[in-house]
């Protein structure tokens, strides 16, 4: 398994800086709110569940003006929406302990935060244990980006499924789509899976289709960054690519998301706000010039999946199938109970 890559030492957060990953196992210590937005905004910490715990962390790193670093995390990356439910879960932490002393509203926000990461851990077993049950012992899987342990606090929400499977003695072939431009897919996913011994094998994003056409895959399980009350589903680039090409091959695409990612304040996905980032991720990825100077470049970091092409969500309440309005508010329902 990978090692903890969300630490709290007590007096600031440790994270590791999944930046450097493959080639190197290297932590960075926040010990500012500017630090840790930072750390998000270049995606030393990534994936919608781990931004979400890691800016509970930052919180408490900021007490000196607990409402300018909430504003400052907030305004690190705009489409997980893990990281405003963490953030209001802290404010409202904060306004139900206000004239309370400093020191003990800071022991309060920090066991606050470490309940945000542990109910995540949670949710992650539970989430596995609801989506191993639609796997078969010999199935062939798709996944793409990185929706592991790097991406959440526990198990991982996508790779948690697969994780869990493979738990109960399912023989499981796992392809990861390597994920353009910032190759989640290929340095965290093939990492993580390898690391943890999963029969893994990599492939660029063009390649799904093939691979799908040759038989080789029986489902699609990947993650989500924020999901609307329609089932509407925002995950990385690439996504409802990935799910038309599993539409045609009829193959069943699946979403794996904690209730945290369920945003009920959006009726549909075009609401959902895509985060935008910068051209050299494209023209010079990792440093090494790909595209002719000057050239115009699109790079939106998630794309919507509509919930036509989903077969089911699956959450830590339940697996969520269409009609998706009814089905959701059960899960959503069932999280508050
Ligand atoms: O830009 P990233 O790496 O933060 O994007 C991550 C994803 O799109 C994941 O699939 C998603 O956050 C789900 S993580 C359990």
């Amino acid at each position: 398994m990978i090692p903890e890559h969300i630490i709290w030492t007590g007096d600031f957060l440790r994270l590791l800086d999944q930046t450097r990953l493959p080639e190197e196992i290297a932590y960075l210590d926040c010990k500012t709110p500017h630090d840790v937005a930072a750390a998000i905004k270049r995606l030393s910490v990534r994936g919608a569940p781990a931004i979400g715990v890691a800016a509970a962390y930052g919180v408490i790193l900021g007490m000196d003006n607990l409402n300018e670093t909430i504003k400052l995390l907030a305004s690190t990356r705009p489409t997980a929406v893990n990281l405003f439910w963490a953030l209001e879960r802290m404010k409202e932490c904060i306004n139900q302990h206000q004239g309370m002393n400093i020191d003990q509203l800071r022991q309060i926000l920090i066991k606050e935060a470490c309940l945000i990461h542990e109910d995540d851990k949670e949710k992650c077993k539970r989430i596995g244990a609801f989506g191993a049950s639609l796997i078969n012992d010999g199935d062939g899987i798709l996944t793409h980006c990185n929706a592991g342990a790097l991406a959440t606090g526990g198990i991982g929400t996508a790779l948690g499924v697969i994780y869990t499977a493979i738990e109960q003695g399912k023989k499981i072939r796992v392809y990861a789509d390597e994920t353009r431009p910032l190759l989640q897919g290929s340095r965290l996913t093939a990492w993580e899976l390898k690391a943890a011994g999963v029969d893994v094998t990599l492939i660029c994003d063009n390649m799904a289709g093939v691979v799908m056409r040759e038989g080789r895959i029986n489902l699609v399980v990947v993650g989500a960054d924020r999901i609307t009350s329609n089932g509407d589903v925002a995950n990385k680039i690439g996504t409802y690519s990935v799910a038309v090409l599993a539409e045609k091959h009829n193959i069943p695409f699946f979403v794996a998301a904690p209730t945290s990612t369920i945003d009920m304040s959006l009726s549909d996905g075009s609401m959902i706000p895509i985060e935008q980032r910068a051209e050299e991720e494209i023209t010079c990825g990792f440093g090494r010039q790909t595209a002719p100077d000057n050239i115009k470049v699109y790079n939106p970091a998630f794309d919507v999946t509509p919930h036509e092409l989903i077969k089911g969500i699956i959450t830590e309440t339940g697996i969520a199938e269409a009609p998706y309005e009814k089905s959701i508010e059960v899960m959503m329902h069932l999280h508050r109970s």
